[in-house]
């Protein structure tokens, strides 16, 4: 049987990115950012997947206003990154799982969810920028990221958005398909984006330390409270690129205690910093307890 044994959370921002890429990760700007993660490209040796679902936003990227998938499941068996308008990243592709990807598909709608089938995608700094941070720097050419990659998109670019608490739901239908999956298979499920930021309009640089600090703590304590926040909470306390919040909530729906299954995760790592681009940057890692 395949088992959901971790959960990790990260923002994602297309400067850091350019940063690693680049060589600035030691400049005084970003090196408290990327000490952040240190503990986190450890943590990933030591506890390796064999599969990451990872659930991300596409910006308008692979889709586009012509069509707008609510939640789209890449079933590839890779994916290239995307050319947001500088080139792709100098980063690896990106492969996939098409067997647990599928199974996934099949047991998430019929779990009553919607999901869109993607056999092309390009993946955006939603996607390659959490893996960046995760796993550190790779050779494009010579290296790899270190498992198979299911990108799990989420629409929170084009209203409307769902719901945290449809979110929190789809992670729960997540967890029943892993767990039906035959094959043994360690899997961690990453909830990607936020935390507060916003990109335009007059409220353009929001940051809002104080909630995004009290959504780690609540998402942490009482995932099932914070799953009734109302979309509209988001962008008034955490900026209209905030909503990309409501991803984490597919994340940690997907862990044992939330189906009342086991005991609650054990809190492996915690990080907050601002700013790095335009966005406060929070990152957790949750473990399984059994
Ligand atoms: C920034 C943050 C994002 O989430 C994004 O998608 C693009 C830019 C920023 O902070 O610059
Ligand atoms: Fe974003």
């Amino acid at each position: 049987m395949a088992r959901i044994t971790a959960s990790v959370y990260t923002s994602h921002v297309p400067a850091i990115g350019a940063a690693m890429d680049l060589g600035k990760t030691k400049e005084d700007y970003w090196k408290p950012l990327f000490a952040g993660y240190d503990f986190s490209k450890q943590w990933m040796k030591d506890n390796k997947p064999d599969v990451v679902i990872l659930v991300f936003n596409d910006h308008a990227t692979a889709f586009s206003l012509d069509m707008i998938p609510t939640f789209a499941i890449g079933t590839a068996a890779e994916y290239q990154p995307a050319d947001e308008g500088w080139g792709p990243r100098p980063v690896p592709k990106v492969v996939g799982h098409p067997e647990l990807a599928s199974h996934i598909a099949q047991s998430v709608i019929q779990q009553d969810f919607d999901l869109t089938i993607v056999n092309k995608m390009d993946v955006d700094h939603g996607l390659t920028v959490p893996l960046s941070l995760m796993c550190g720097e790779q050779d494009p050419k010579s290296g790899a990221w270190p498992c198979p990659v299911i990108p799990f998109a989420v629409n929170v670019v084009q209203y409307p958005v769902p719901s945290g608490q449809r979110c929190f739901n789809l992670g729960r239908a997540i967890r029943r398909a892993v767990e039906s999956f035959d094959e043994d298979l360690n899997v961690h499920i990453w909830g990607t984006g936020g935390m507060s930021h916003q990109l335009q309009g007059a409220r353009a640089g929001l940051i809002n330390s104080d909630w995004d600090n009290k959504f780690l703590d609540r998402l942490i304590a009482e995932p099932t409270e914070l799953a009734k926040v109302p979309h509209i909470e988001y962008v008034r306390e955490a900026g209209s690129e905030g909503i990309e919040l409501v991803m984490w909530l597919i994340a940690r729906g997907a862990m044992a205690d939330v189906n009342g299954e086991g005991p609650a995760p054990r809190l492996a790592h915690r990080f907050f910093h601002v700013p790095a681009s335009n966005t406060a940057v929070g990152h957790l890692i949750l473990e399984e307890q059994n």
